[in-house]
């Protein structure tokens, strides 16, 4: 099997090529990724030497640039991870949001059609689902309401996908899943931000009153669920992929601080973020019943052994903070 993974030099594309490398060597991997700053090529050393990987610069919403590897690949499946994914930088950059993650499905998409690829996976969020209460699950039914300029973009190309599977009859399948944490994660999202802050005695800013909620996936799990999707996946289906692990942010924090022996003293209260959503929580019973998946990691097993990886790699944090691992791009 041949496929395109966009997005790949990112946190989830990047644990998603090693896994997969691992588990399928036979199959070939074309890594497309334009390289904005949550590009980081270090996140592939182990892999980039692979006689089944190769890596391409390009950029999804230029149609040019991806017809020609369209073109000439003849690849079965697309794995589509990129994205602009931070929510913060949402709020005050919406523009790149709608380009990269509207624009650049839907031309994805378009060449998928023209080429006839067998099949098209996109990887979306829980987050355009909106906000929950105290209680209840997102399903898959449940109806899209995002809150972020990021959401809404993700929610638009979900919407794009899976009219190019009523539309076109496009063999595609639509994966939702909570928050992401584990090796490689870019140090502006909570959990390595937040181990790097208390190693250096920072405080930890933690938004508002510390209670939204978030149901924590470990990368690796994720990485999993989409391998299941890619291979059984019903055309047309979303699934939803959870860990059925919520914490608070407060919690989160306090258990990297136990963790690493700080003290709570360091914790920051900063006002909240604009449309922070409260509550986030994943109703996993379908890919577990119809595809058979389920998570490896608990919370506490993934918190320790996501610690752990951060400590051993403080030169892959020192080279992001360095800006080294631009390799010279801007
Ligand atoms: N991280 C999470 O917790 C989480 C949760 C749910 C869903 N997701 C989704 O999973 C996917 C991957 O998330 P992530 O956390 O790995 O993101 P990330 O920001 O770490 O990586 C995104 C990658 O996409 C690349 N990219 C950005 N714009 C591009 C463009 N125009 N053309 C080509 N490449 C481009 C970047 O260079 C980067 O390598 C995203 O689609 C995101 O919406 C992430």
């Amino acid at each position: 099997m041949k496929l395109i993974v966009t997005g790949g030099s990112g946190f989830i594309g990047s644990n998603y090529l090693q896994y997969m490398i691992a588990n399928y060597p036979g199959y070939t991997f074309i890594n497309v990724d334009a390289l904005t700053y949550a590009g980081n090529q270090e996140n592939l050393t182990s892999i980039a030497n692979h006689p089944n990987y190769r890596f391409v610069q390009a950029d999804i919403a230029d149609r040019a640039a991806m017809e020609l590897i369209f073109a000439h690949e003849g690849v079965d499946a697309v794995i589509h991870f990129a994205a602009e994914s931070h929510v913060d930088r949402s709020i005050t950059q919406p523009d790149i949001f709608v380009r990269t993650n509207v624009l650049g499905t839907q031309t994805l998409l378009d060449l998928a059609k023209q080429y006839e690829v067998a099949k098209f996976v996109h990887v979306s969020t829980d987050e355009v689902y909106g906000t929950l209460g105290d209680t209840g699950l997102f399903t898959e039914t449940t109806p899209l309401a995002p809150n972020s300029p990021y959401s809404a973009s993700k929610a638009g190309s979900d919407l794009l996908v899976r009219a190019y599977h009523e539309t076109y009859g496009m063999n595609v399948n639509i994966t939702r899943c909570s928050n992401n944490y584990g090796p490689y994660q870019f140090p502006e999202k909570l959990i390595p931000l937040m181990i790097q802050r208390a190693l250096a005695d920072q405080p930890l800013p933690v938004y508002g009153d510390g209670l939204n909620v978030r149901d924590w996936l470990y990368v690796e799990d994720h990485c999993s669920a989409i391998d299941r999707v890619l291979h059984a996946g019903r055309p047309g289906e979303v699934y939803n992929v959870g860990g059925n692990n919520e914490r608070s942010n407060l919690q989160v924090v306090s258990t990297i601080l136990s963790e690493l022996g700080k003290p709570e003293s360091l914790l920051t209260f900063v006002p909240d973020r604009l449309g922070h959503d409260r509550r986030y929580a994943i109703d996993a019973d379908k890919i577990r019943t119809e595809l058979g998946w389920s998570p490896k990691y608990d919370y506490q097993s993934g918190i320790k052994s996501t610690i752990r990886w951060y400590l051993d790699n403080q030169d892959w944090i020192e080279h992001i903070q360095s800006g080294a691992y631009l390799g010279g791009r801007s």
